[in-house]
Parts: C-alpha cells; structure tokens; sequence
C-alpha cells in the first residue's frame, strides 16, 4: 500500500482545486446499469475506489473509457447479476450496485460489502427495501442473493434510521419499478440530492429532492446523460483543517462551501476567517488558537463523522482540552492510537475522545486504518515537528486523487513512496 513521508513543522500556505466526490461519483456510477445507453460523468475523480466500481461494471458487460477526468459507461451490453466476491468485499459502495442490478437485471448475487473498518455496518435497511418492493432476498453466509418475479413494485417505506446508503438504495431501486415509491426519513446528505439530479438529468421522475420524503414514479427508459460530478465536501474540509493544523493560508477553488457549513462553524470557534469570493474558499488559520469544547458527529446538516478523525488531529495543535463524540459510527475512533504516536493527548472511550491540545507532535512511524483516518494523519504530521511515515498510504487513496501533489501545492513537504 505504500507509504506517505512528511515533513512538517510549517504553516501551509497555497491554492489547490477540490477534486469530484468519492462519495458522489459512485452511486452514480451504478445508476449507469439502470440505462441501456451511455453516462458521461465529468469531473470524476481518478481514485482507487472509482476504479473498483469501474472494475466491477466492466465484470458485468459495461464498456467504459476515460478521458481526462471524464469516465464514459455503456452498459448495453450489460449481461451478468453477480459480483466478484473480492470486488465487493474492497469497496462498501458495492452495495450500491444490488438497487440498480434489481432494477435493471431482476437479480443480483453479491458477497456483503466490504470498506472501512469503521463499525459494524449492517445492511438491514438496504435489504428491507428490496423486501418491501417485492424481492426475494436470502442470505447464506456471506453471500446475499435478491430475485424480483419480473419486476420491483414501488411502495411507501419509512426508514427506521437515516441512511446514506439504504436512501441511495431505494431511490436506485425504484427509478424503474412499476408504480410509485414513497421513500420517509431520507437522509439529508449532499450526495443524494447529487444522485437525484443526475438521475432526473437522465429521465427519472423524483419529487422532494432535498427533503426526507422523496416520491418516485418509476419510468421505462431512461436517456443518455453527461453530469458534473459536483466537489468532494470531504476533501475541501481535509484541507481545510490541514491549513489549521499549521495555522496556514489557503486558497481552495471549488470548494462547496454551502455544503461544508457545520465544518466552517467549527473552524470559526477555533479563531479561523474565513470568505467566499469568486467561485474559491479563502481561508486564514493564523488566528486558530481556541479549543473547541465538544463536538458530536451528526447526520447531515450536522458534524459529518468523515471529519472526525481530521477535526482529533486539529485539535491536537490547540492548547485546552476537548471532547468529540462520534454518533454514527461506533469503531471509529481508533486513529487515536495513531495520533498518540505522534505525541498526541487523547483519552478514548466507548464514543468518547478527551484530547489535551497544545503539547508538541513531532514526527514518528504511525499507520493508516482507514481511508478518513489516514487523511488525519496527514493533517497532524504537517503540524508536527520532523519527518512522519505513513504506513498503508492506499487506505488514503481510496478517496483523494492526489493528496501529496494537492498538499505540496498548498505548501507542504510531502512525498509519496509506492
Ligand atoms: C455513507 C458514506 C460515508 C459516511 C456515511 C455517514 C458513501 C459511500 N459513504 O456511508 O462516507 O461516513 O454515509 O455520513 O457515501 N445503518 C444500519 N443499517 C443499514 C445501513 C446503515 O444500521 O442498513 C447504520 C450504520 O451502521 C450507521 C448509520 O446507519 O450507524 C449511518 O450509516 P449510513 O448513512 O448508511 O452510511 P453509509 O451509507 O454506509
């Protein structure tokens, strides 16, 4: 997986552009089956985890090319329903690919999807969908198969818990079922607003975009579309952050920052400015000097849990103490070891971190577990003093295209090894 060796110590100062959504791209990737013609998604981004659903679309018949930042997918000749094992154990957004298989091959086999190991990450609200809409789904193992006589049958399903992934699920699954669906207690995320644009752009008919109900008339065909995949909100926070770690100066163009509220409220309290002017971020972080007392992650519009572990490293860096409480994913807080290698003060339990900021972070050997974690370690290893190794550095790959040249653009010293 190679490693990442940085050398810190010195406020960042420098521009870079926000790459495409991980996040956003994919589920949009397996929204492609649903057609039998040609998506074009510009502004993709070039990373492992897209080039694992490229792989995985290919698997099943689609032809697909890249140009640029262009990925083409043609999925008239798609033919197969069942997903390499391997392919859907790398990647948990592989799940994403059973609500269009459903609805464009009546069927799917699937092994249960894999990703960071983050919590448990159950599925049962997934699989309740394609249950409600009236598919056969049976488990053996860790095999998931799932029939439709024919067809998926559009009905109302009120989720338990707001779900990215089981909304994204059911709106794939009922573009093309017979009736309508009424999809309650959506989650509120970005990326499914994304999702239902493009979905719309390509002949969906979907009410209450942007809202926890959704309403879906499913339609027989869909037409061929070219889509912007919009900027990675993750990615803009990361850099963010990273620029008040080292208390630096930072320019992020395509920044979404109506997307990134609750990040930018956070950044405020620890003494950041910041102002949106002509399309790009500015950011200046040499006022960051106050702890943030608690923080909890939350559902969209709220703390995303995908900065968690970023917001530890940051907090690192100020002296005070402060607590962050992870909600949505139970086992994610384990980059805390990591960061105490660093020299980091943090207490764990259950949900809870206590971190005691302000003590020096100098350089070590620490190791990435995952994809956001890794990207925290960065942040703290540009904060801290002398040269930082990172171990698994692929983990971070999985969701930035280019975070060594993107952070030596912004002034870090950075070097990636393979
Ligand atoms: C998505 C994001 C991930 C982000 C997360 C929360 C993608 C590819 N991934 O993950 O980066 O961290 O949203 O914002 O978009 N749950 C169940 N049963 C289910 C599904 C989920 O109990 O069937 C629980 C999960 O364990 C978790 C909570 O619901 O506690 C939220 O998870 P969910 O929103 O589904 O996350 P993902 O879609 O997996």
């Amino acid at each position: 997986m190679g490693e990442m060796i940085i050398e810190g110590g010195r406020p960042l100062l420098g521009c870079a552009r926000i790459q495409g959504s991980k996040n956003a791209a994919l589920p949009m990737m397996a929204a492609a089956i649903l057609h039998e013609g040609e998506v074009a998604l510009h502004n993709c981004p070039r990373i492992a985890d897209v080039f694992s659903m490229e792989r995985i679309l290919q698997s099943l018949g689609a032809e697909t090319c890249w140009e640029d930042h262009t990925l083409r997918i043609s999925c008239r000749n798609l033919r197969g329903y069942e997903i390499d094992r391997e392919d859907a154990a790398s990647m948990r957004s592989s799940v994403m690919l059973m609500g269009s298989l459903l609805g464009r091959q009546g069927r799917v086999r699937i092994a249960h999807p894999g990703g960071c190991t983050i919590g448990a990450r159950p599925i049962d609200l997934h699989l309740g969908v394609f249950r409600a809409m009236g598919a056969v789904v049976e488990e053996q193992g860790e095999m998931l198969e799932a029939r439709t006589g024919g067809e998926l049958f559009g009905t109302r399903i009120c989720f338990p818990i707001s779900s990215v992934g089981a909304t994204e699920n059911g709106i794939l699954a009922a573009v093309k079922a017979r009736g309508t669906t009424l999809l309650e207690n959506c989650a509120l995320e970005p990326e499914i607003t994304h999702l239902c644009h493009f979905l719309q752009a390509m002949g969906a008919e979907i009410g209450g975009i942007g809202t926890r109900k959704l309403r879906i008339r499913g339609v027989r065909i869909l037409r061929d579309v070219r889509f912007a995949v919009p900027p990675d909100r993750i990615v803009a926070g990361t850099y963010l952050y990273a620029a008040a770690a080292t208390r630096g100066k930072v320019t992020l163009s395509d920044a979404p920052v109506e997307e990134i509220s609750s990040i930018l409220r956070v950044y405020e309290k620890m003494g950041g400015q910041w102002e949106y002017n002509g399309g790009k971020l500015i950011a200046d972080a040499s006022g960051v000097e106050r702890m943030v007392k608690y923080t909890r992650t939350q559902c969209y519009p709220g703390f995303p849990t995908d900065m968690q572990s970023v917001l530890m490293a940051v907090l690192l860096t100020i002296p005070g103490k402060g607590r962050i409480r992870e909600e949505i994913f139970e086992d994610r807080l384990k980059t805390a070891g990591e960061l105490k290698k660093l020299g980091g003060q943090i207490h764990t339990a259950g949900r809870d971190a206590w971190i005691t900021g302000g003590e020096p972070l100098t350089g070590a050997r620490v190791e990435a577990r995952d994809l956001r974690g890794g990207a925290a370690l960065a942040v703290a290893a540009l904060a801290a003093s002398g040269t930082t190794v990172i171990g698994n550095a692929g983990f971070v790959e999985r969701g930035y295209e280019a975070i060594d040249a993107d952070l030596t653009a912004l002034g870090g010293r950075i070097r990636r090894i393979p």
